[in-house]
């Protein structure tokens, strides 16, 4: 079966043609990151426009890549939130209109969901349930328990920054630019992760959520101190603390639910290399570790999308008619 996803939650135009859930056959991605790298973060209404701008574009991108025209298409997965409402906005009218044009099936995904799903993309083996889920990503962070399809059980999310946020943030203390993860995790290799001391919120005994405006409140303070040569020290020192904190609780989740026979990890920040090194450190050999295949499955893209798209529709094809007309969603519950 092949699936048209679109997803424009935030500053990605992205268009994929996804086969049985697993085989990505395009995945065009339209990134905006020049566009708000001038203001340091996205701008809702230009990002708005410019996803109007390159819709049509990426779409037909994605139809010539994967060789295909919309006779082949089978249906479409629509991300409907949570995001930028003006910008989603955009991708749930696009797939509204070719649906009803086309007489396609309409699947509305959660994008937590579709991250969830991007560790299915290219995946050759059967992936085993129950398994636990960290999707670390600029706007959500969240421990999942996954016993099938569809039977999702948050355990933890975070009160405050989510992880990626984080990372966006300390970068504008540090002055290194937007998008923050990955200039962080650059920078940081020339620095010393034990150089300042800086806290760790584990929380309550036994909590399962997350916290990171402390962090980055310790990390402003200790940045007025310093006039020059304390960047890679400091970046080094406030990305350990991160993945310090992501790993106990993705480890503490597992003790909790001890049958669990995958560990996963998704969203922008499991691109970052020392989080999948100090997971990789600590696993027991019985334990499956994933995380994505391919770093354009880590940050947003419609791939993810059209995977989550595919498992949902197959469990249920009737609840997915043509024209049901969606509209965005902000909600976070993923169930
Ligand atoms: O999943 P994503 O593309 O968008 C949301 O759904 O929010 O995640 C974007 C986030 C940004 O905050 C970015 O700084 C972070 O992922 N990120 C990283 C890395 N690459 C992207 N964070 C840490 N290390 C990286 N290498
Ligand atoms: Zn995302």
């Amino acid at each position: 079966m092949k699936i048209l996803a679109i997803e424009t939650s935030c500053d990605e135009t992205a268009v994929a043609i996804v086969e049985d859930g697993r085989k990505v056959l395009a995945n065009i991605i339209a990134s905006q990151i020049d566009l708000h790298a001038k203001t340091g973060g996205v701008v809702p209404e230009i990002a708005a426009r410019e996803h109007v701008l390159k819709m049509i574009p990426v779409l037909d991108e994605a139809l010539v890549r994967a060789d295909t025209d919309w006779d082949d298409i089978d249906a479409l997965a629509i991300t409907k939130g949570p995001g930028l409402v003006s910008s989603l906005i955009i991708g749930t009218e696009t797939a509204n209109v070719i649906s009803y044009v086309k007489q396609k099936p309409l699947i509305p995904v959660h994008h937590i969901l579709g991250h969830v799903y991007s560790n299915w993309l290219d995946s050759e083996d059967e992936i085993k349930f129950p398994l636990i889920i960290l999707t670390v990503s600029g706007g959500h962070n969240e421990l999942i328990l996954m016993r099938g399809h569809g039977d999702f059980e948050v355990l933890g999310e975070t009160r405050d920054d989510a992880a990626g946020e984080a990372f966006d943030k300390v970068a504008r203390i540090l002055d290194l630019g937007y998008p923050g993860g990955p200039a962080i995790s650059k920078i940081s290799l020339n620095g010393n992760p034990g150089a300042f001391k800086l806290p760790r919120a584990m929380l309550e005994k036994g909590s399962l959520d997350f916290s990171f405006s402390g962090l980055k409140t310790a990390v402003l303070t200790e940045a007025k101190k310093y006039d020059k040569n304390f960047k890679a020290d400091l970046a080094a020192s406030f990305q350990e603390a991160v993945v310090e904190v992501l790993a106990a609780k993705l480890f503490l989740a597992y003790e909790k639910f001890s049958t669990t026979r995958e560990l996963h990890l998704a969203g922008g920040v499991s691109a970052n290399t020392r989080l999948r090194e100090i997971i990789t450190e600590k696993l027991s050999k019985k334990i499956k570790f994933r995380y994505p295949k391919s770093l354009s499955y880590c940050t947003d893209n419609a791939a993810m999308i059209g995977a989550a798209g595919y498992f949902m529709y197959s469990q249920n094809p009737k609840k997915f008619p043509p024209c049901s007309n969606i509209i965005p969603s902000t909600s976070f519950e993923i169930a």
